[in-house]
């Protein structure tokens, strides 16, 4: 977990991307084939403005997760200590900003489409108010609290604050939804399914077949000459509990009682609540990570996609920092759009596309200064220099490579804030300033006849 440097004792500059063109048209300026993926050097308002223009995009983005700035009034930096992005918006300013961005990302979701919003307790109450005025509290789903960090020594007068929010809201009824499952342990295996069916070793719990409230229909009628327990009627029908019977199904208890077989193996597993106590993010020195300040847990992400979206469907994160949501889709076979204003944003993200991450071992003694140290030759009266100590073997993950996609910037870009994918396509030499305003217009004409028309 980050924390941010207070606004009063930083006194740095931040690379954005300048993108108050009023245009709000972005061109490629890198590009690999004719791939859906497409990573944004930009504000998001002005970004989702120009995606608006474009039928490809405008009412198809199945699943948008975002991660915005929580109102800290402070600068975050990433872990070699550069300035990553700012967080000095609060209370209505920081509202108005947020609003203008939600109503874009309701046009451009589509219609059965979801959004899911992360925040800490600073503003989630704020959010959701906003939430509900924007997408209907009607299409209000859930509000996951996530456990994201261990336990911690806290020090002020109050309880250690280890949870964040998510919120979650569909654009209708009716969007996409895979219900998702936690595997069984065998201690929660052993209490939920105490029982091992005799005939075939199957094991199962043994369920009541009645529920609350009374039915004037068949399930409040009498079954095998019982009638349902006061103020309550049978859960199936009498045809259903003779089919359950007849395959072996029903446990008849010594005085007659009548109980249905619930097995294991034909259990999905725990249903995902809203309490995800699973997806801490980087919290030991063997998470691997990019460094970015605030990154979030993959494996979180990768649940949300899952749930929120199928195979080929696109996937928009607008405030993407280092890029987890975009990695996460992509593994997940989804297509995605990658939005972020910080130029080291962007570093990072074009890193973790071509190499992977590090542990966060790898990132601390990265850092440490490598000294040089000297010994004595107890053969001579000289003191030799020890040879550079040899470079420590990082252990990135390879991760799978991201190739396909197009990082679009706005017709200011000077090519200079952060370095291409150059080794990938060496046709797309990083551009000097001439050869990059020719590749753009040259871009920009194509992409008008390919994108938006
Ligand atoms: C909390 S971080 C996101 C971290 C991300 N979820 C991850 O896993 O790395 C917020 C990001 O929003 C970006 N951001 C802030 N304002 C933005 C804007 N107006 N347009 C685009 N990106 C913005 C920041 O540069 C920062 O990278």
């Amino acid at each position: 977990m980050a924390t941010g440097i207070p606004k009063t004792k930083w006194n740095g500059e931040l690379q954005t991307s300048n993108s108050d063109n009023e245009q709000f048209t972005y061109h490629p300026i890198w590009e690999n084939g004719n791939s859906a993926n497409r990573l944004y050097f930009g504000d998001n308002i002005s970004v989702m403005k120009d995606l608006l223009k474009d039928k490809s995009v405008k009412g198809k983005i199945r699943l948008i997760y975002i991660d915005p700035p929580y109102a800290t009034n402070s600068v975050f930096q990433t872990r070699k200590q550069k300035d990553a992005y700012t967080d000095l918006l609060t209370g209505e300013h920081y509202i108005d900003f947020m609003r203008e961005r939600l109503l874009l990302m309701k046009e451009l979701l589509a219609t059965d489409g979801s959004i899911y919003v992360h925040l800490d307790n600073k503003m989630v109450f704020h959010v959701k108010v906003l939430m509900d005025e924007i997408f209907g509290a009607a299409n209000f789903r859930s509000m996951i609290t996530r456990k994201k960090c261990k336990s911690k020594n806290f020090t002020k007068n109050s309880f250690g604050n280890i949870s964040d929010y998510i919120l979650f809201y569909s654009k209708t009824a009716n969007a996409v939804w895979n219900k998702q499952f936690n595997e069984w342990t065998d201690e929660k295996v052993l209490m939920e399914f105490p029982f091992i069916e005799e005939e075939t070793g199957r094991r199962h719990k043994r369920v009541p077949i009645h529920a609350p409230g009374t039915r004037n229909g068949t399930t409040g009628k009498m079954w095998r000459g019982m009638m349902p327990p006061d103020g309550k009627h049978w859960q199936f029908t009498p045809d259903k509990l003779d089919e359950f019977d007849r395959k072996g199904e029903i446990y008849w208890s010594k005085n007659g009682n009548p109980r249905r077989k619930v097995y294991l193996d034909e259990s999905s597993g725990i249903a995902l609540q809203d309490i995800w106590l699973d997806y801490l993010d980087v919290n030991n020195q063997n998470t691997q990570t990019t460094g970015y300040p605030t990154e979030k847990n993959i494996e979180m992400l990768k649940r949300i996609i899952l749930a929120s979206s199928n195979i080929g469907d696109l996937v928009m994160d607008c405030f993407a920092g280092s890029g987890t949501t975009l990695v996460a889709a992509d593994e997940l076979h989804r297509n995605w759009i990658g939005v972020d204003i910080g130029s080291e944003s962007m570093n990072v993200i074009l890193n973790r596309f071509q190499n992977g991450t590090q542990t966060l071992d790898d990132h601390i003694n990265d850092e440490k200064p490598k000294t040089k140290s000297t010994k004595v030759d107890l053969f001579s009266d000289q003191k030799e220099e020890e040879q550079e100590p040899r470079p420590k073997q990082l252990s990135k993950v390879q991760q799978h490579l991201i190739t396909d996609f197009s990082i679009l910037a706005n017709g200011n870009y000077s090519g200079t804030e952060f370095q291409l994918p150059t080794h990938l396509h060496s046709h797309f030499a990083l551009p000097n300033a001439k050869a990059n305003a020719a590749k753009q217009k040259e871009s920009a004409s194509k992409r008008t006849a390919t994108v938006h028309d």
